[in-house]
């Protein structure tokens, strides 16, 4: 099967043969943005996830950028806040128009401040796991690569695997590699090949269709007996500790310990708290 060692790389051989035709190997042409659409055309330009971002950039750079709180990285916050944007857009329906206002609210300068702190604590955390994992890691719904300088400092081979095209466009742009444009549900690997699984911000979206299911277990088919598990999600009443430990443990995982990173009160008294799971796969 893999070599040994934190730096093994997957070859051609470790896909599944009968899925690899429906892998797409991201090797589009990256868009290089010349001029700037007006706002309507890029409403129209959801055929252009590249475009459709960069202008909303853009349009978060000019509305709120210069008033975000201290700590909060303006470039980064825009780069996220408008991929959600054009998740809505692009994956769901919304037109450009509610999606930016429902993202650009009133709250949102409170909000950047929170997700930013949260971040930091969050990658402070990852960085101390990933640093004692061992690779191939699979990172299952990538989306923009967000957790990619972690990985290279950990010096760890990692497939990022990512359903939205404006997520994998966006990878390929700086420049990762090894791409995978998936759904996570089918996975196009062979079984226990990655020592690391990290799937981030990603079960809390499951709509009670067995998404979540069907992920996990997925992942669990492809990761090695005695592999690590990092999963990081918001918890609140919706999506709940049990819901995610009765998830990953009937996929095959092993939960080893959660821990929460943040945690803020939210409308009528509850509290939302975003946490790290650490797991082993047990095989
Ligand atoms: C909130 S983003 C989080 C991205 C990244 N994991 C991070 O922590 O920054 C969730 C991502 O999961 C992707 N995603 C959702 N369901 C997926 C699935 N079934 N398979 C693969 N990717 C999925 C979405 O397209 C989106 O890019």
């Amino acid at each position: 099967m893999l070599s040994k060692g934190k730096f093994a790389q997957l070859t051609r051989a470790h896909f599944c043969p009968k899925d690899f035709g429906d892998v797409q190997w991201v090797q589009l042409p990256v868009h290089s943005p010349g001029g700037h659409p007006n706002l309507e055309q890029a409403m129209k330009k959801t055929d252009n996830p590249l475009d459709l971002f960069d202008f909303t950039c853009e349009r978060l750079q000019a509305t709120v950028a210069d008033r975000l709180p201290d700590g909060v990285d303006p470039a980064a916050f825009c780069a996220e806040t408008a991929y959600c944007i054009c998740l809505a857009v692009t994956a769901q329906g919304e037109s450009w128009e509610t999606a930016f206002h429902k993202y650009v609210d009133t709250e949102v300068l409170e909000r950047a401040g929170r997700d930013a702190e949260s971040e930091r604590r969050e990658l402070d955390l990852l960085r101390i796991e990933l640093a004692q994992a061992r690779g191939p890691v699979l990172d299952v719904g990538a989306g923009w690569g967000r957790v990619a300088a972690l990985y290279a400092q950990a010096e760890l081979p990692v497939y990022y695997v990512e359903t939205s095209v404006l997520g994998t466009r966006l990878m390929q742009r700086t420049g990762l590699k090894r791409i995978v444009a998936a759904q996570g549900e089918a996975l196009p690997f062979l079984s226990g090949v990655f020592h690391t699984i990290l799937i981030g911000w990603v079960l809390h979206h499951d709509a009670g269709d067995g998404n979540a299911s069907r992920l996990l277990r997925e992942a669990a088919r492809v990761t090695a007996p005695g592999g690590l598990l990092l999963s990081v999600e918001p918890l609140d009443e919706r999506f709940d500790r049990t819901k995610w430990t009765t998830l990953i443990t009937q996929a095959g995982f092993s939960v080893c310990r959660i821990g929460a990173f943040y945690e803020y009160p939210r409308a009528k008294g509850s509290i939302s708290s975003h946490a790290l799971l650490v797991g082993t796969y047990l095989g």
